[in-house]
């Protein structure tokens, strides 16, 4: 097993890469769906569901010639059969799997959160096992104790909103629209960082957990009760990342030290965040630990880390059962471990 095809639909992109196992990312991929959501502030899952059919066969069309391939020399394809919305999800499963059918080559469901970790693994210099990872999308904040591919203990999580959540919900607070993330933290680099301080909850004790939610109700208040300037905005938009940045690191931190690592992996959508990036390098690094991040276009979705993901697990011998695989929630802990490559 060399050439893996890998299809991400879990959300509101839709995602196709070729991973080659001598040569790598041989191409990859994306549509973003933002403009349908657009008008309705946030992700419909039926529409999002709609559009992966519409784009996925020219999308993977259009990545075969970006390879250089033809659809013969694909061996094995990977799809994310979860966590995610389940319309979109059964889109990359049903058509993932048709085509192993039809090809005569093997199929594999991936976690779509095992992608994103596995995500800064796909360039230079790789981080080597074992490693903490931070995962932090729209809908998942966890500290993980990564032993090996599939040995994954979480050590802990968000109790409430994702931090990807509290970005997007904060910049809808702030009028900004969606998707409200990237707006939010763009937005934050002209806020003056001494006028407004946020909480940081839960950073007593020794705990890994996370709570986001209080946070979303301070730009609310404070919004509330200001001016509602452009500048005011802005304010705000700079604590509010300026907190979720600081819990972030925290947690981080308190991880590294509690399990004697000396690598941290960060990776899902937020791992794009600049201000988090320098942040964690910095402190980090002071105190003699690495950090590692995806590039820039590997943090939020894409279909490269599915393919590579995909291809790690096809190779070690891994298959689809019989049944379309695709699960709205699934807990990373319960995947297979697998000999490291
Ligand atoms: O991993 P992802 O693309 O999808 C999920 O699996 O959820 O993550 C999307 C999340 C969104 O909440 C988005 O607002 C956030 O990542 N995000 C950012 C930035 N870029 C994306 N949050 C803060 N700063 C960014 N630059
Ligand atoms: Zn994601």
């Amino acid at each position: 097993m060399r050439i893996v095809l890998g299809i991400e639909t879990s959300c509101d992109d839709t995602g196709i890469a070729i991973y080659d196992g001598e040569r790598g990312l041989l191409a990859h991929q994306l549509y973003s769906q933002t403009t349908v959501h657009q008008p309705f502030g946030g992700v419909v899952p039926e529409l999002a569901a709609r559009d992966h059919i519409q784009k996925i066969l020219p999308l993977l069309q259009q990545t075969l010639r970006q390879a250089n391939l033809d659809k013969r020399s694909i061996e094995g394809i990977a799809y994310t059969a979860g966590p995610g919305l389940l319309g979109a999800l059964l889109v990359g499963a049903a058509v993932g799997r048709s085509l192993g059918w039809a090809w005569n080559i093997p199929t594999l469901g991936i976690h779509h959160m095992e992608g994103h970790l596995l995500a800064p693994l796909l360039d230079e210099p790789k981080p080597p096992f074992p490693f903490i990872a931070l995962l932090v999308s729209g809908g998942h904040t966890q500290l993980i104790d990564v032993n090996g591919i599939g040995q994954y203990q979480l050590l802990g999580q968000t109790l409430d909103d994702a931090v990807g959540e509290a970005f997007d919900k904060s910049a809808k607070l702030l009028g900004l629209g969606y998707p409200g993330g990237p707006a939010l933290a763009q937005l934050a680099a002209r806020g003056n960082p001494k006028r407004f301080c946020f909480p940081r909850p839960m950073l007593h004790k020794g705990e890994l957990d996370f709570s986001f939610s209080g946070l979303k109700t301070c730009v609310l208040r404070t919004w509330q009760t200001c001016q509602q300037t452009d500048q005011d905005r802005a304010d705000i938009a700079c604590a509010f990342q300026a907190a979720a940045v600081d819990i972030l690191v925290h947690k981080c931190q308190r991880a590294l030290a509690q399990t004697h690592r000396q690598r941290l992996v960060v990776a899902g959508g937020v791992s794009a965040n600049q201000r988090l990036r320098d942040t964690l390098h910095t402190q980090l690094g002071a105190q003699g630990y690495t950090t590692f991040f995806p590039r820039t276009a590997f943090c939020t979705d894409n279909g490269a880390m599915i393919a590579y993901a995909g291809y790690l697990r096809l190779q070690a011998g891994q298959r689809d059962t019989t049944e379309i695989c695709a699960r709205a929630r699934w807990d990373l802990q319960e995947l297979s471990e697998i000999p490291c490559a």
